[in-house]
């Protein structure tokens, strides 16, 4: 399995592939709902939990809309589309600053929950290859740390 984390320049929108509809088969809606799940407690226990929601009630709406999301990527039900409308995922993002260094925490945070799956290599590699790629669309700021968030 190759969970590398590929370097583009920034503002570059590189071509996604969409992962194969096999990681939906073998893991369940239910398998990716405790994915998303799993992976957002980990970024709220990192360091840029400050970018995600700390009241439960928020942080449980987030897992929602993440798991309907990709739920309807990998081919299945388009919960997404019925309770949130398109996508446009960039446009969504721009609510915090996402750094390239925050995607990669964000990716490591995955890499933790994907290799406890137990999936067949090739259908992870396939998410993976998603995650890795995609993700740089999400990056808009190439400063360092939001300095709205440093405590007093
Ligand atoms: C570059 C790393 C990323 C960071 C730091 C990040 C961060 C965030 C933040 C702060 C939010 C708003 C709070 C929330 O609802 O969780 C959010 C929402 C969301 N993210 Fe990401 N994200 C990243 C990459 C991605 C990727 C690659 C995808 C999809 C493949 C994705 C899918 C979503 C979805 C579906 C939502 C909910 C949008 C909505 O309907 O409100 N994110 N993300």
């Amino acid at each position: 399995m190759d969970f590398s984390i590929s370097q583009f320049e920034y503002r570059q929108r590189p071509p996604v592939t969409i992962p194969s509809p096999e990681f939906l088969k073998v893991l369940s809606e239910e398998g990716i709902r405790k994915m998303v799940s799993d992976h957002y407690d980990l970024l709220t226990k990192s360091t840029i939990s400050y970018l995600f929601p700390r009241n439960e009630e928020a942080l449980n709406k987030a897992k929602q809309n993440s798991a309907d999301f990709f739920i309807q990527i990998c081919g299945g039900p388009t919960y997404y589309l019925e309770n949130r409308g398109k996508p446009m995922l960039a446009k969504r993002h721009a609510v915090g600053s996402i750094t390239p260094e925050a995607r990669v925490v964000w990716l490591q945070c995955y890499i933790q929950v994907l290799s406890k799956l137990g999936l067949p290599e090739e259908v992870l590699q396939s998410f993976w290859n998603y995650l890795n790629v995609f993700s740089f669309w999400m990056v808009n700021s190439k400063e360092n740390f939001d300095m709205r968030f440093v405590k007093e």
